[in-house]
């Protein structure tokens, strides 16, 4: 086993909460009767005020937390037939800062798992080899200690760790919480993109919505008193949030936001206003702007029409601005664009960056943000995850 198996097509790994309360013995309610599912493959966010039982609902479907009511099935069964050090060994279990030990070198902390399933020796270091290299380590690593280790390269060991025994479920609470937005920005697009390979299904809990946004296929929102407000599509969330509660929590830019779901391969290009550099200058006339292409239609820069005078290649060009990926790349990333151009036109390339069309104002805002079986362009290059943490499920079972 090498962490890295195929999703096998017969085992389902659906998660179910049915009615689940937990109820501590000092009244306090950190789950009032959440009922969700958490879908095959795919990434489910839990997102919601601190408090709202986020950590508690991860950590009913490890049996780190025993709800006292309701129950939490995993294929239909529920979790409490299962033995936790049996079950726990089947999920991933990914925290913030890791929470590597920190006296056993990184190859020894990833294969913490495999030890005690009693792999041998070079079976479990081969494995934690290959995972390193999977979650984006040097190989030169795998003799250091944690301490010698940045932030962002402990989540890495930490998601690396959780891997290793291949289990079919991750639970990740705020796995990139403690590192900076550059570095967490990495980390989510890794995530992404290892998810498309493993198709996990992943739970995944944090505090930022726009993070929710860019890894959830669904997202649960939380509020204090453990209440299960709403649980829907990114796209459907930013467009139809439930309650003022959920409006309030997904942000003032939700407008903005949902431009990140509309498909720029609806845009209608114009390439009318595109000039190859060769042109007869008596081509641009009547043009506001003309944008200039090479004989490979890459973009050399915007001029206005009435400022040629002489051959387009002797002309002073203004930048492009920005470019998007046509299909690729969102509406937002279109607008981004747009706002960059000196002639207010975002430029559409196509995949070897060959211009195919201009668009920009009205027509950007134009796109429906989501139409039917609409998939967010972002999704088609998903990214990669955090430090997943069986070890510490293991640990935190023993003192159960
Ligand atoms: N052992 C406990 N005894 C009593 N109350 C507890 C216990 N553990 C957690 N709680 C309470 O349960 C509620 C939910 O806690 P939980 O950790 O699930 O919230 P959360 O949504 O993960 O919050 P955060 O975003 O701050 O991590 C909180 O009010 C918390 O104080
Ligand atoms: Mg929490």
């Amino acid at each position: 086993m090498t962490g890295v198996a195929a999703p096998d097509e017969d085992v389902n790994r659906l998660i179910t909460f049915e009615g689940v309360t937990k109820r501590y013995p000092d009244g306090t309610v950190a789950l009032d009767d959440v009922s969700l599912e958490c879908p095959t493959g795919q990434i489910t966010v839990f997102v919601g005020t601190s408090g709202g039982g986020k950590t508690t609902a991860l950590r009913t479907i490890n049996r780190m937390v025993e709800p006292t009511g309701g129950r939490v099935l995993i294929d239909g069964q529920d979790v409490r037939e299962r033995k936790p050090a049996e079950l726990r060994r089947g999920i991933g279990y990914v925290i913030q800062h890791a929470g590597l030990f920190p006296h056993r070198t990184i190859e020894d902390n990833i294969a913490t798992v495999p030890y005690l399933l009693r792999w041998n020796k070079k079976k479990a270091r081969d494995t934690a080899r290959q995972l390193m290299e999977r979650v984006g380590l040097d190989a030169g690593m795998a003799k250091r200690y944690p301490f010698q280790l940045s932030g962002g390269q402990q989540q890495r060991v930490g998601v690396a760790r959780a891997l290793a025994a291949d289990p079919p479920i991750m639970l990740m609470d705020e796995p990139f919480s403690a590192v900076d937005p550059v570095v967490r920005a990495e980390l989510q697009d890794e995530f992404l993109r290892l998810q498309d390979e493993l198709h996990k299904t992943i739970v995944f809990v944090t505090h930022d919505i726009d993070e929710a946004i860019k890894l959830g296929d669904r997202i649960a929102v939380f509020r204090t008193g453990g209440e299960l407000v709403q649980v829907a599509a990114p796209e459907d969330l930013l467009a139809h949030p439930a309650d003022d509660f959920v409006a309030g929590f997904v942000g003032q830019n939700r407008g903005i936001r949902s431009l990140s779901f509309a498909d720029t391969a609806e845009l209608s290009l114009r390439d009318d206003l595109v000039r190859p550099v060769t042109a007869a200058p008596a081509d641009t006339a009547g043009l506001d702007w003309v944008l200039v292409v090479d004989e490979a239609r890459h973009p050399l820069g915007w001029v206005r029409g009435p400022e040629v005078t002489g051959p387009l290649a002797d002309a002073a060009l203004a930048p492009v601005g920005g470019t998007f990926q046509v299909g690729a790349d969102s509406v937002r990333g279109a607008l981004d664009a747009a706002v960059l151009s000196p002639a207010g036109l975002a430029v559409g390339v196509d995949g070897g960056g060959a211009v195919v069309g201009v668009t920009g104002g009205a027509e950007l805002l134009a796109v429906p943000t989501h139409g039917e079986h609409h998939r967010r362009p972002g999704k088609e290059h998903p990214v990669d995850t955090a430090g997943a943490d069986s070890a510490s499920a293991v640990r935190d079972g023993a003192s159960d």
